[in-house]
């Protein structure tokens, strides 16, 4: 039945999978198809062409694997490439994710949010399109993170690299006024417990996997598209290092998961 096909999620790494606890937590019944395109991590820094280069070429291969929804567990993926996926295939339901401008501008009280992201999320016309629309009545004080994804890519979430550079990155949101923090990667919710040290109590920090798991419940149950359950393990793909996936799965993922190979016109060069 094609309500038992599992869900495609992508990103270009491991931090999608910040994404894919709020989906499972959600939606237990669903069976969850994830790739991993860490051979080509960070995306933050690559050209839209590539990035949507790589994710229709990751978008074939799960609807190849069957199928039936599409999330793009990636910032800066949604904001190059979700235009042209959904383009290319419109009967399929794809939920992409943005920084959570909207929600910060209504829970700040000191007017200054601070969002942290990758430069490409940051540069790109879609984030400068959410400013406008959402960011009249306060002041946002951006911040890319260059080196923070390569950090949970290896598993690095407590580190002293770790922390040396997300206090760097944090310092100037502070000394800003910012007391709301948009966690604007989806690498970065893994880094909150690090992140709660080095920021006052008083300062909020949001991110969007749940409203993410949100809007795939709604678009499932829109199409009777909901699975019945019971579902299968996760199955995760990387592009980059298998037994590098393997190390780290266990401190992103307290599930049952099965580790799969990507097709090699998939994986890294
Ligand atoms: N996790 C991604 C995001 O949400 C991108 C990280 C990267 O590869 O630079 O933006």
């Amino acid at each position: 039945m094609a309500s038992e096909a599992p869900v495609g999620v992508f990103d270009s790494g491991v931090g999608g999978i910040s994404v894919l606890r709020e989906i499972q937590a959600r939606l237990p019944n669903e069976s969850l198809l994830y790739v991993a395109d860490s051979g080509f991590v960070p995306y933050g820094e690559k050209s839209p062409e590539f990035i949507r280069a790589r994710s229709r070429a990751i978008t074939e291969f799960l609807l190849d694997q069957g199928c039936k929804a599409l999330v793009v567990a990636c910032n800066t993926a949604t904001a190059a490439a979700v235009a042209e996926l959904r383009g290319t295939w419109p009967e399929l339901p794809i939920v992409g994710m943005e920084p959570a401008v909207k929600p910060a501008a209504s829970a700040t009280r000191s007017g200054a949010v601070g969002v942290l992201a990758t430069t490409g999320t940051l540069k790109s016309a879609k984030f400068a399109a959410l400013l406008d629309r959402f960011a009249h009545d306060v002041r946002v004080v951006t911040q890319p993170c260059p080196g923070l994804v390569e950090c949970v890519e290896s598993g690095a979430l407590q580190s002293e690299e770790t922390r040396a550079l997300l206090q760097g990155y944090v310092a100037p949101l502070l000394e800003a006024g910012c007391d709301t923090l948009i966690l604007g990667c989806t690498h970065y919710p893994f880094l909150k417990p690090l992140l709660r040290q080095l920021v006052p109590e008083s300062v909020s920090l949001i991110d969007t996997g749940e409203a993410v798991a949100r809007q795939l419940h709604r678009l499932l149950a829109a199409r009777d598209l909901l699975a019945a359950g019971p579902a299968a393990p996760a199955r995760f793909h990387t592009s980059g290092d298998p037994e590098a996936l393997r190390r780290v799965l266990p401190v992103l993922w307290p599930h049952a998961a099965r580790l799969e190979a990507l097709p090699v016109e998939l994986g890294a060069a």
